[in-house]
């Protein structure tokens, strides 16, 4: 595991930005998994900036609320439309977003599941992280093995999101969201974290013990996991100075 320190939720996700820009230039048929809610917001506006070739690329979003129509203002496909994909060349058959008002969720879950294997599997996901520790919308005591499924969101996910919604009462209480095993099968994996209210999630997933109590903590599994932070998120991390001397000491074929 990697632990990538910025000083700013900026620089941060310029570093992630340019890890994804690599991997568009390796490989321009990149099938890319991606997170919504705030976090990502700023990679998705450099990933713009940056005028990258999406052409060839496939993604698959994580999750989506289990109710709302796409053109809901605060559903994910909402998101991505308004932030990445109205503004790159990707194709529309390309784009994968659970469907939140799928009739039978179980038979569209193991059809995403089967889309994801198609596809060739997941290059990069990004994700970001919940402060309960959640990775997609894998609430704690998920399965570490779980695949795509219906969840239903903790009181403290329903109360953190509220502000998409105007109100808790009117945040949806199911999701469809990729399993942990799911996220697990990408060959890279790349979680964003900002702010000190992410912190004691970061710790535990990074330095914690792995437990289904901490779902981000599975990530220790994962041979290839890169966390990206600003300042705030790693202030309760232990090992700071060792993060920051590997990142300072890469070798020159390493750095994006
Ligand atoms: C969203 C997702 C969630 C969010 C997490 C953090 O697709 O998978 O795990 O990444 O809830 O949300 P923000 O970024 O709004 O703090």
């Amino acid at each position: 595991m990697e632990v990538i320190i910025q000083p700013t939720p900026e620089a941060a996700s310029q570093v992630a930005a340019r890890l994804i820009a690599r991997l568009f230039r390796e490989k321009p048929a990149a099938v890319l998994g991606l997170a919504t809610g705030s976090t990502p917001v700023l990679l998705y506006r450099e990933l713009v900036r940056m005028k990258l070739d999406w052409q060839r690329v496939t993604t698959f979003n994580l999750d989506e609320y289990v109710g709302l129509a796409p053109d809901h203002p605060a559903s994910y496909h909402h998101l991505m439309e308004e932030n990445l994909f109205r503004h790159v060349n990707i194709h529309a058959e390309n784009v994968h977003i659970p469907d939140g008002q799928a009739q039978n969720i179980p038979e569209f879950c193991q059809g995403y599941e089967a889309q994801i294997r198609a596809g060739g599997g997941i290059d990069l996901q990004v994700l970001g992280i919940g402060t309960d520790g959640h990775i997609g919308f894998n609430e704690p005591t998920s399965s570490l093995a779980s695949r795509t499924r219906i969840k239903t969101l903790t009181l403290e996910t329903r109360r953190d999101n509220a502000h998409f919604f105007g109100s808790e009462d009117a945040v949806p209480r199911h999701v469809i969201t990729m399993g942990i095993g799911t996220i697990l099968d990408a060959r890279n994996i790349l979680l964003l974290a900002f702010g000190d209210h992410k912190a004691a999630a970061v710790a535990g997933a990074v330095e914690g013990p792995v437990s289904a109590m901490n779902p981000a903590s599975a990530l220790q599994l994962h041979p290839l996991v890169t966390f990206v932070v600003d300042k705030a998120a790693a202030s309760v991390l232990r090992k700071t100075e060792y993060y920051r001397w590997v990142y300072d000491n890469k070798p020159n074929w390493q750095r994006a």
